[in-house]
């Protein structure tokens, strides 16, 4: 077909309802602004993991939809999470990105979260055990037992992943929301404790969703020299690609080649538990968490949306606590020559998806991006995007192929995730 005027341009494509969506919705701030209000504050957000709070009084800091959150070890070995807002005027009571509460501060008492603007102090279950001039200020009419911290909902599962949910309420358990999409990897994620070994962060113009579905779909895998060399087989082109309640969806495993690629050496000695050698999993928890095991080395994407064309993408990568020095060196150059900042493929995925959000960025004309390959629900079949947007439409009640309608059913969508189970 020659090149299109613009007519033709924006003109609705060939294709059935959901193999498309509409540009809008990678680049409106109040769409942005639902996504917050409607699908994260009411989510289950894998926040950290538990290796990254060993000891009692550790504590990490993050933020889920502006909201900002503190993730603690109390000295009974409970991970619990918080506001990280001081009841009192609303500091954010802790700065620091992550460290321990053990040894006392500067404007900080050992064995408490202070609030350095008036010394307000919290111990490790939130609760306030100490007012500055309680008596003078307050006399009886307001005591610590009232000003508490805000506590959230919070479990470690799924490999001694840190989970918090915003809502006291959740529609689901975190067990009904990812138990299933874990299913394929759960014995071999809880055979034995994990430990991070990698964590970067970028910030990342381009929205939250293409970032997500550069994990979930395969077809760009024609970008990653690395896959078409080691994979790109038979049993390559047959993996399934599984759509789960809830809009998540999983990516089967396959034996990767890797001493096809030039100086890279087969994993099979220090694949994870229960696995066959060299095996690679791919799980995406909808709306945006990534969980990719490449046989010796997890790896785990967090993305924090900052706007309709920004997001915070958090990167973790895991290997086995018992592992001896030397094993661990070989896992961390497993992880990193793929996926470090310098490695193969991350960067090469970076820059495909912030060349997508250099077209979308608010404002700019929209139009028709395709998610309509059929196979039959193996790799290259794009049922996981459709899937995944037809979740999405259901969270934010818009049409993804039309954003200034309602949500209607996609017809046969129903059937995503029961083809799964069936399987
Ligand atoms: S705002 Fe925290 S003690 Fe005043
Ligand atoms: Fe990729």
């Amino acid at each position: 077909m020659p090149a299109r005027n613009h007519s033709q341009w924006t003109a609705e494509p060939p294709l059935q309802q959901g193999e498309w969506v509409d540009s809008r919705i990678y680049s409106d701030q109040e769409i942005f602004e639902e996504e917050n209000e409607k699908l994260f504050k009411h989510i289950w957000v894998p926040v950290c993991h538990e290796s990254e709070l060993p000891n009692a009084y550790d504590f990490r800091t993050t933020s889920i939809a502006r909201e900002p959150i503190i993730i603690v070890r109390g000295a009974d070995n409970e991970v619990r999470a918080f506001l990280n807002v001081c009841p009192h005027r609303g500091m954010m009571i802790e700065r620091r990105p992550s460290g321990s509460f053990l040894e006392g501060q500067p404007s900080g008492n050992p064995k408490r979260m202070t609030c350095m603007f008036h010394a307000w102090q919290f111990d490790m279950k939130g609760n306030c055990v100490y007012v500055a001039r309680e008596q003078e200020g307050y006399q009886d009419r307001l005591c610590k037992e009232n000003v508490g911290l805000r506590r959230l909902r919070c479990e470690v599962k799924f490999g001694g992943f840190v989970w918090v949910n915003l809502d006291d309420s959740p529609k689901v358990s975190l067990e009904e929301w990812a138990g299933p999409a874990f299913e394929c990897l759960r014995e071999t994620l809880d055979a034995e404790p994990l430990e991070v070994f990698h964590y970067h962060k970028a910030i990342v113009n381009t929205n939250y969703k293409l970032w997500h579905d550069t994990n979930s779909e395969f077809y760009h895998d024609f970008m990653h020299y690395h896959n078409r060399v080691t994979g790109f087989n038979d049993a390559y082109f047959a993996r399934k690609n599984e759509a789960f309640d809830n809009g998540h969806v999983v990516v089967g495993t396959f034996t990767v080649n890797y001493e096809n690629y030039e100086g890279f050496e087969s994993r099979a000695e220090l694949s994870f538990p229960h696995l066959p050698p060299n095996q690679w999993y791919m799980i995406d928890l909808f709306p945006g968490f990534n969980f990719n095991l490449r046989g010796s080395a997890l790896r785990c994407d967090t993305v924090t949306p900052l706007g309709p064309n920004q997001v915070l993408i958090e990167f973790r990568g895991l290997g086995l606590k018992r592992d001896t020095p030397e094993e661990r060196m070989t896992r961390i150059n497993h992880h990193n020559s793929i996926w470090g900042p310098f490695g193969r493929n991350l960067h090469e995925d970076l820059v495909g998806v912030v060349g997508q959000g250099a077209t979308m960025a608010p404002k700019s004309e929209p139009r028709r991006i395709l998610h309509g390959r059929q196979e039959n629900q193996t790799i290259h079949d794009e049922n996981g995007m459709r899937h995944y947007y037809e979740e999405w439409g259901r969270w934010i009640n818009r049409s993804p192929t039309n954003p200034t309608q309602p949500y209607t059913p996609r017809a046969g969508a129903a059937g995503d995730a029961a083809v799964a189970a069936a399987e």
